[in-house]
Order: structure tokens, then C-alpha cells, then sequence
């Protein structure tokens, strides 16, 4: 008889229903062996365009294809069973017109069956986000520091640092949760600020480099474990997993040298 026992994956409204509630917790995800470790801890899992840095070593997002992201959305959704998993739409694929988005996102949706799609921009993607959500495609909004604006931003700097950069960063948060958004990521978002809009809309707000009183808070995996070479200074470092990993090399290229590996017994069984 099979023992497999079904997991209720967690939806785009479990995590709107979330707003004023338990701290959402979320981090990015690209491969299917992470993405299970973390599903046991996380409300959802971002796929983010980050994986073009993080990843495969380009120097911004820029460049990330939607292949790269239905790919590597594809393991995510195979290691985690029971977190939302939300794919980003990397730039060039969305931004054209609500049409182009919804044509890129559903191909999203449809290949990595993923819950959710994000993409950024506050007032200039409102028409788009109403398009898809009345189309059946959740939208994670993303707002503040945009990293797809790079050129235009001039660098990775906290958004609205002066107050007279308040309004319109508040009002890109209003437009997307009227657009219908379930929720909207604010990235370096000065904390007064990222506090402010979390009281004043309805959805739930995921603060990246923002504010403790945001609805929730996700980081870059990689980061988070100490095995990104450059962090944010936001960025609290829980693991050392790049000197653990580079600890174990060092072991390893030792025993081969010495010749003490493999070890005679050593079988290609599967240890317990
Ligand atoms: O791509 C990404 O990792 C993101 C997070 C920083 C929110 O968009």
C-alpha cells in the first residue's frame, strides 16, 4: 500500500491572508537540494533573477533569459513540497505590454507550475499586474530598489532616504495592491518608510534590506549562509557555508595527494 502522504502546498491567498499576522518567512532559492532543506522553514520560495549574480556570474540581472528561470524554477518546485514558490520575470519579459507579460508569464506558470509570478515596478506596472491577476496569474509586486533599473538608478542605494521621495514610493505601493498584487517585496526601502507603507496597505509586505515591522522578510540564500564574497551590509550572515565548503576541498585535494583516498572498502553502495 503506498505510504505517501500529500502536502498541501501554501497558496498566493494563504500568504495575503498573512498580512498583520505571524512574520512570513521567505528566502531565494535555485536548486532543488536547497529548496528542500529550506521548504521544512519558509512561507515561500523566491526563484529571483539574483541567480544571474549569484548563480552564473554576471555582473547585474540584466541578462537572465525566461529559460534560465523556467529551468531552475523547475528544480525549486521539484525539492520543495510544501512552500509557494514564486518565479521572477526577468527583464525584457514583461515590460513591454500586459500582453508580452502575460504571455511570459503563463508559459512560467505552465512549465515550472509554480504559484506565482514577480515582477518589478510600482505605478508603471499597474495596468500589467491588473491584466494578469484578472487572467488568473498571482502577482509578488517589487518596489523600492529595482535592481532590473540599475541604469537608471545608478547603483544599489536605500530608496527614499529624503522625505520629499516618500510620496511617490508610497503611491507605488498603493497602485499595486489596487492593481491586485498579494503582496509586494520592499527592497532598501529606508525603515521609517518600509514601516509606513506596511500600516497603510492591505497585502502583506516582504522587506529585503527595509524594515522589522514589514509583513515579512526574504534574503538571497547564498548570502544569508556566508557563501556570497560580497554582501550588502543589511545582510546578518547565519552560516559560513563558503569556509565550511572551502574547509572540505582543502581535506579532500590533501587525501588525494596523499593518496589516502578513496579508501580500499569504499563501495559505490549508498550509505544509510
Ligand atoms: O531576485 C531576487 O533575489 C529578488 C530578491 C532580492 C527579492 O528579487
Amino acid at each position: 500500500m503506498s505510504q505517501h502522504v500529500a502536502t498541501k502546498r501554501l497558496t498566493a491567498p494563504d500568504i495575503l491572508a498573512r498580512k498583520g499576522g505571524e512574520p512570513i518567512v521567505s528566502l531565494t532559492a535555485y536548486h532543488a537540494h536547497t529548496a528542500a532543506i529550506a521548504d521544512k522553514y519558509v512561507d515561500f520560495l523566491l526563484v529571483g533573477d539574483s541567480l544571474g549574480m549569484v548563480m552564473h556570474g554576471f555582473e547585474s540581472t540584466l541578462p537572465v533569459p525566461l529559460d534560465l528561470m523556467i529551468m531552475h524554477g523547475r528544480a525549486v518546485m521539484r525539492g520543495a513540497r510544501r512552500a509557494l514558490v514564486v518565479v521572477d520575470m526577468p527583464f525584457g519579459s514583461y515590460e513591454e505590454s500586459p500582453s508580452q507579460a502575460f504571455h511570459n508569464a503563463a508559459k512560467v506558470i505552465k512549465e515550472t507550475q509554480c504559484g506565482a509570478i514577480k515582477l518589478e515596478g510600482g505605478r508603471r506596472m499597474a495596468e500589467t499586474i491588473h491584466f494578469l491577476t484578472e487572467r488568473g496569474i498571482p502577482v509578488m509586486a517589487h518596489i523600492g530598489l529595482t535592481p532590473q533599473s540599475i541604469n537608471i538608478l545608478g547603483g544599489f542605494r536605500t530608496q527614499g532616504r529624503t522625505r520629499e521621495q516618500w510620496a511617490l514610493i508610497e503611491e507605488d505601493a498603493r497602485v499595486v495592491t489596487e492593481a491586485g498584487a498579494f503582496s509586494v517585496v520592499l527592497e532598501a526601502i529606508a525603515e521609517p518608510l518600509a514601516a509606513r507603507i506596511t500600516r497603510q496597505i492591505p497585502i502583506p509586505t516582504i522587506g529585503i534590506g527595509a524594515s522589522a515591522a514589514c509583513d515579512g522578510q526574504i534574503l538571497v540564500m547564498e548570502d544569508m549562509l556566508g557563501l556570497s564574497p560580497r554582501v550588502p551590509k543589511f545582510v546578518k550572515e547565519f552560516g559560513k557555508v563558503g569556509a565550511a565548503i572551502e574547509g572540505a576541498i582543502r581535506m579532500y585535494a590533501d587525501d588525494v595527494r596523499s593518496r589516502a583516498f578513496p579508501q580500499p572498502e569504499n563501495t559505490y553502495d549508498m550509505k544509510e
